[in-house]
């Protein structure tokens, strides 16, 4: 039974796991080139922002230690989890470069190493990347066979930033790529035994499961796309309620309700980059894959269409504050964030704006530079703001009363993308404008009846 483990990279997810893993009894050597993040966990912090983690790294500090040498940890481990960055490169794909540097690291220490060793790849690459991009590294690099000498498996995680370590512990599912059946029997007992909820394992070739990964996070992104479009569909139906849509469509077994609240786009470090990683492998492959594609160009319109669509309750000139600048509440993380583009769309339609956010101000202070004023002071952006857009539904927003919102004025429009602000729609005051739901009856009555009479 493998009770020593190592963990390369110690980042957003790697620094989460590595300490998941300690809290399940397993003994944790984490490596990282960064000193900062090796320091911290051998001082007992969180090496990153992540729910718990701190608390989690403390509690289990006999069984969790860092280093910065790869040799040091694959020599004192039985496995060795390397969730390195894979970022994007120009074409769409992922860049291995991390990967390939981690990867001649392990080989070294294998060639030093006499017993078995399984390595395990859990950043997101593409189909193809593990067997023909990384596995020559290191059996160049160690003089030795993968599979007699050593394993190797793709393992990749389905997290969301803020609770990476409940999801780590508690997933749907192991997505396990086996490179022999070996290496995966030794991951598989890993994983029933840091699982709290017994999850399943579900096994198969490395490349199936690259493809299987990525293909989960683009399949959920056509769902969030599909639900964006009923709540465009409702706009123009009297009566029209996109929730009441989603709950119909959610209780069919075939589609389920995760994924499906219309309202805004998708963002964040993953959902657009898998994507558009899936399509340019579609293209390369031949595969007809423009269905990925649409997808993301539909999404990334989003923003500007909503501006286009909103002009009756934009007035030229006005002052427009965006409430939500992270891909999602609770979140400082604003990679291709919804609320960021939005910011940007109205800037370049011609309005002053002021974007807000309680925890990713200072991430879009540097990203919309040019483009809006950035707080993290509710008050402040809504002092002199005529519209307000409320692009996340962080709870400092869901609970605007419309005295908070007003400040004495006697009018404001409020553009509720995600309608959780729906205790403003009886108030005279108040604008209400909710994406998603029916807003002029009379109009969309005329229109629809229009297609039936005429
Ligand atoms: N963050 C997420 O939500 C998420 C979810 C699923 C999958 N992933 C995937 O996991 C991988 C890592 O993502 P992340 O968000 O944790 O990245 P990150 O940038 O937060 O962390 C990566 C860490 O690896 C370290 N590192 C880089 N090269 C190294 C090397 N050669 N040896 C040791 N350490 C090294 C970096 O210093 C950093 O601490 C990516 O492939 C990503 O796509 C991330």
């Amino acid at each position: 039974m493998i009770q020593n483990v190592s963990v390369i990279g110690l980042g957003k997810l790697g620094g989460s796991m590595a300490a998941g893993l300690a809290s399940r009894g397993l003994n944790v050597i984490g490596v990282d080139v960064n000193r900062h993040a090796v320091d911290a966990v051998n001082a007992g912090r969180a090496p990153v922002q992540e729910t718990g983690l701190g608390e989690m790294i403390a509690a289990n500090r006999e069984r969790l230690r860092a280093t910065l040498s790869t040799e040091e940890a694959v020599l004192g481990s039985d496995l060795s989890f390397v969730i390195v960055p894979t970022p994007s490169d120009e074409r769409g794909a992922f860049t291995l470069q991390y990967a390939k540097f981690a990867f001649k690291a392990l080989g070294q220490a294998l060639r030093k190493k006499s017993g078995y060793h399984v390595i395990v790849l859990t950043s997101t690459v593409l189909p193809g990347a593990t067997r023909h991009g990384l596995l020559p590294i290191l059996e160049q690099e160690s003089g030795k066979k993968c599979g007699p000498d050593f394993g190797l498996c793709y393992n990749p995680e389905f997290i969301a930033l803020g609770s990476v370590i409940r999801d780590f512990l508690n997933p749907d599912f192991y997505l396990l790529g086996e490179f022999d059946r070996r290496s995966g029997d030794l991951l598989e007992e890993v994983h029933h035994r840091v699982s709290q909820n017994n999850a399943p394992v579900k096994r198969m070739s490395l490349e199936n499961a690259e493809l299987a990964k990525i293909a989960v996070n683009s399949y959920v992104t056509m769902k969030i796309s599909f639900a964006n479009m009923l709540a465009d569909f409702c706009e123009h139906l009297p009566g029209g309620d996109v929730d009441v849509v989603s709950d119909a469509l959610g209780m069919d077994k075939r589609i389920g309700r995760k994924y499906l609240t219309g309202g805004f786009g998708f963002g964040g470090p993953c959902f657009p980059r898998d994507n558009v990683a899936l399509n340019f492998m579609g293209k390369q492959l031949g595969v007809d894959s423009s269905l990925l594609k649409t997808n993301d160009d539909y999404n990334r319109g989003l923003s500007k269409r909503y501006v286009e669509k909103l002009q009756p309750h934009l007035p030229k000139g006005a002052n427009v504050a965006v409430l939500g600048l992270a891909y999602k509440p609770l979140s400082h993380v604003i990679d291709e964030s919804p609320g960021i583009y939005l910011c940007r769309a109205l800037s370049e339609a011609g309005y002053r704006v002021i974007g807000h956010d309680n925890l990713a101000a200072s991430n879009a202070e540097v990203a919309l530079k040019l483009t809006a004023l950035v707080t993290d002071s509710l008050e402040e952006a809504l002092k002199d703001a005529d519209v307000v857009l409320v692009a996340t539904t962080d709870k400092s927003y869901t609970s605007l009363t419309a005295d908070l919102l007003l400040r004495g004025r006697p009018a404001i429009t409020v553009i509720d993308f995600w309608r959780c602000l729906k205790h403003l729609s009886s108030d005279p005051r108040v604008c209400y404008v909710p994406v998603g739901l029916s807003r002029d009856a009379e109009a969309e009555l005329a229109g629809l009846k229009s297609l039936w009479t005429d």
